[in-house]
């Protein structure tokens, strides 16, 4: 399975800071946000990965980045889109790279707390059609949220109003090979983008897509507010992390 990290979009809404610079090049406490997306599909095994970017400091990317081989890729391929189509829109860059294989797609901006291993192997045994991932927030109308039906999914709707349930559906998706010329038959939505959720959309009218609820916690930083929280999230995972690595008795005098 190749691996898809989508980077691109101006990053309006975190404006100034991305003024001079890509909002996925952003600190997201002590790393780059875009070392997560990449950690998040190497920790899963994947080791073919394609960076879709824009803007004007792409560049930037290849010197943060160079050929991968820091994350033990032993592919990292770029692709550039031009202007901010939608997310699907980036997606479709990516047919000549995936070559016909099924696909795991992140967007560059969303981090999670622990790994996606197990959803891979399940996605694995999938013979073809998407499989996405569910996360319950507090906050659903800001992401694509599933209507479910005697606990079956009948459609994901972009950014409602009204939710019809307490789930997001969270940036990291899996596609067979016929992603692209599902892509080909989208219209753009009133925002003027190619939406992910439509292409979903047209899995589930085939009754071919399947999900999975995400363990630990999720978080997208596109925003100040949630580039905020994300920044507090990884700060305290880790702070967790390097406590727990502390045998006891060390901890105690460390702190005396
Ligand atoms: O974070 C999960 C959510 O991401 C999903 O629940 C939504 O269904 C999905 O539409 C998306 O919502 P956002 O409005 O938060 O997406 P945003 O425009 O912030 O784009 C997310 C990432 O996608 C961004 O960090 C880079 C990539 N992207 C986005 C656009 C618009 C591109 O590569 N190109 C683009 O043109």
């Amino acid at each position: 399975m190749k691996g898809i990290i989508l980077a691109g979009g101006l990053g309006s809404r975190l404006f100034p800071l991305t003024k001079i610079t890509n909002k996925h090049l952003l600190p997201v406490y002590n790393e780059p946000m875009i070392y997560y997306p990449m950690r998040t599909l190497v920790d899963a095994g994947i080791r073919e990965i394609l960076l879709v970017t824009g803007g004007h400091n792409a560049g930037d990317f290849l010197k943060l980045l160079g050929n991968g081989e820091a994350f033990g890729l032993r592919l990292l391929n770029y692709a550039y889109q031009v202007g901010e189509g939608g997310i699907a829109d980036a997606l479709r860059l990516a047919e000549p790279f995936a070559d016909g294989e099924p696909v795991c797609v992140i967007l560059g901006d969303n981090i999670i707390e622990k790994g996606i291993g197990d959803i891979v192997a399940k996605y694995r045994k999938q013979p073809d059609g998407a499989h996405i991932i569910l996360k319950e927030v507090p906050d659903p109308n800001r992401f694509g949220v599933p209507a479910f039906e005697n606990g079956r999914i009948v459609r994901i709707e972009e950014k409602p109003s009204a939710p019809a349930s307490q789930f997001a559906v969270i940036g990291i998706y899996f596609y067979d090979a016929s992603v692209f010329r599902r892509i080909q038959d989208l219209v753009p939505s009133d925002r003027g983008e190619l939406e992910i959720t439509d292409l979903n959309n047209s899995y589930l009218a085939e009754g071919r897509l399947t999900h999975s609820i995400l363990d630990g916690w999720w978080t997208d930083a596109g925003t100040f507010e949630s580039l905020r929280v994300a920044t507090n999230l990884v700060a305290d995972t880790l702070q967790k992390t390097t406590a727990s690595e502390i045998p006891a008795a060390v901890s105690v005098t460390a702190k005396a």
